[in-house]
């Protein structure tokens, strides 16, 4: 049962413990390159986990965490890693992973989601960690991100990681000086406007696309049930890091949404029952439902392992049942199983999405970043100013319509909550109205809606060397095979959206006219809340599929 223990404290423990610019801007905020012209493309980044490991040795033995030769060692350490083990990454993947991101897609993504763990973890007793060396492994790649993304106008969005702090999971509340140096080593990523919120407890919010699209930034320790130096977000106390982080969220969420802007939750620790505190869990899944009308969806890393689930009306009702069953693959085929099916429309309101990335480090896995597309059609794309877009100030005029309109408040049975036990609960509290559209992005592939997302990985990572060049390959994409390419019919390439650049795609798909493939096991139309809970519920009834979802999540590797 390595892998499942592996799955729940995985960087938490021990185990051996449409942005291309017209200009280059140099030097220079993320600020003030939101106010320079760009064009979009729909795609942006998301990588994760990436723990360089600045004392890794190739040929070094695994039981050192990859530091020191062992001859008895049969499979030692690789010259880019070490696939499939525990030791971090060398700076050489690092390095590699970041030129090519420069070189084959910097040209290609609006804007980076990063989340967290840029430090080596905490697995060599001859060489304990310090914070000053974490600051310097998280300055070095933040370095790297400016110089790869912000540099170039694309917006780069950063969060704290359970590893990028020492001890490892425990953060308490700010303003302290962890807080203090991560400004500092992020100051090009933080807004002004956000300053105050990332003193006090190191989240904050940016428009990633200005007037549009913002993504929020949490510091997902505050919910962690592992951080010990906080309190859980406890009713009673207001003062707890998590509880202000919380209302902080809901201001923010409120905020936007008046300005019928939409936006990406982002964070390290992904939320479940199992990984927040029992008070933190509830509060944020009902904040993602009653504005499950602005938000695009949830970004995170953490376990790395690719998956996804869903955060769940049923979960804030008192009578919900916590149950670990088994592995994560297993638990999520279950929690799959109790989607009714076929869904009627109002219970989609039920539900938001979580998307987990898989990491850079080859920690249990390989290698592995994605891209996601969302929707851009109806933009002018050549605009200067995407807040002063025609089509865009048509949808948020629709959209300011419908707000009114589509208003519910949702009451939930509270059998328990007479009980003393209960009366202090988060979901015992009254509740305020849902904002839930069936039009919103999130609901209907419409502007800003996520479309889909390609997964890239390194599957030969330890054939490669000094005379073997790295590469990363797409390992599968959501997306129908036939939207890679303008419809056969109306040849429209003019309006057509490539969901990927048809020279970053295998050879075998550069050409349309392919009827079937491999890389397209989902065939989703978009990554709306609907598609997921139909891929979900597809999942518990077809084996195959099922098979290939496992595959996916553990990349070849054992999941024990
Ligand atoms: C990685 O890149 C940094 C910064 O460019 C450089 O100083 C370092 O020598 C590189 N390390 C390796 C192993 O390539
Ligand atoms: C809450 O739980 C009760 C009892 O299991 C159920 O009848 C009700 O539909 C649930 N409410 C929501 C919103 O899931
Ligand atoms: C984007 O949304 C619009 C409006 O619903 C739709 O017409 C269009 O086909 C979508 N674009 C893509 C690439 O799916």
């Amino acid at each position: 049962m390595r892998a499942r223990s592996l799955i729940f404290t995985l960087g938490s423990c021990c185990i051996a413990s449409l942005a291309s610019p017209t200009q280059v801007v140099l030097g220079t905020s993320q600020v003030e390159l939101q106010s320079s012209p760009r064009q979009l493309h729909g795609r942006f980044l998301h990588i994760t986990d990436i723990h360089p490991d600045p004392f890794y040795e190739p040929g070094a033995s695994q039981s050192s965490a990859c530091h020191r030769p062992d001859f008895k060692d049969e499979r030692p350490a690789g010259y880019y890693g070490t696939p499939y083990s525990f030791c971090d990454s060398p700076f050489s993947l690092t390095n590699f992973t970041l030129d090519f991101l420069d070189e084959h897609w910097s040209s290609e993504i609006d804007f980076v989601i990063w989340t967290g763990d840029n430090a080596r973890h905490d697995n060599d007793d001859d060489i304990p960690r310090t914070l000053d060396e974490i600051y310097d492994l998280n300055r070095a790649v933040a370095k790297r991100m400016e110089h790869v993304f912000l540099k170039k106008g694309i917006p780069v969005v950063p969060s704290l990681g359970n590893n990028d702090i020492w001890p490892h999971n425990r953060l308490s509340a700010g303003p302290n000086e962890i807080i203090e140096e991560f400004s500092s080593i992020w100051s090009a990523f933080i807004p002004p406007t956000s300053s105050a919120s990332f003193h006090q407890g190191a989240y904050f919010s940016t428009e990633i696309i200005p007037d549009a699209v913002a993504a929020i930034s949490l510091n997902t320790l505050y919910f962690y049930k592992k951080n010990h130096a906080v309190g859980g977000c406890d009713y009673t106390d207001p003062k707890d890091p998590g509880t202000i982080q919380l209302d902080w969220l809901e201001e923010q969420l409120e905020a936007y949404r008046s300005r019928q802007m939409q936006v990406w939750i982002t964070g390290h620790v992904p939320p479940s029952e199992a990984n927040y505190f029992s008070e933190c869990y509830p509060r944020f899944v009902e904040l993602n439902l009653r504005f499950q009308d602005t938000i695009l969806g949830n970004l995170y890393g953490h376990l790395n392992v690719d998956h996804f689930s869903f955060l769940d009306a049923d979960e804030i009702n008192t009578s919900s049942k916590t149950s670990s069953r088994g592995t994560l693959f297993e638990t999520l085929i279950a929690d799959f199983s109790e989607i009714p099916a076929p869904l009627e429309d109002t219970r989609y309101d039920d539900y938001a999405v979580v998307n987990v990335n898989a990491a850079i480090v080859p920690n249990p896995y390989i290698p592995s970043f994605r891209i996601f597309t969302y929707n851009i059609t109806g933009l002018s794309t050549l605009t200067k100013d995407i807040g002063s877009d025609p089509y865009l100030q048509m949808i948020k005029a629709t959209q300011r319509r419908r707000a009114l309109n589509h208003e519910q408040v949702r009451t939930f049975k509270k059998p328990k909550c007479e009980h003393k036990k209960f009366r202090n609960a988060w979901r015992c509290q009254p509740h305020k109205l849902w904002h839930s559209d069936s039009k919103s992005p999130s609901r209907h592939n419409s502007l800003w809606s996520p479309l889909g997302f390609a997964q890239f990985y390194m599957p030969r990572l330890e054939e490669f060397d000094q005379t073997h060049n790295p590469e990363f390959e797409l390992e599968y994409m959501t997306f129908p095979l036939s939207s890679l390419h303008p419809d056969e019919e109306t040849q429209d390439v003019t309006n057509h959206q490539y969901v990927i650049p048809l020279q970053l795609l295998p050879e075998e798909l550069r050409e349309p006219g392919v009827v079937e493939s491999e890389y397209t096991p989902y065939e989703l139309n978009d990554l709306t809340i609907p598609s997921w809970l139909d891929l979900a519920t597809r999942l518990t009834k077809n084996k195959e599929l099922r098979l290939r979802f496992k595959e996916f999540m553990y990349m070849g590797g054992v999941e024990e």
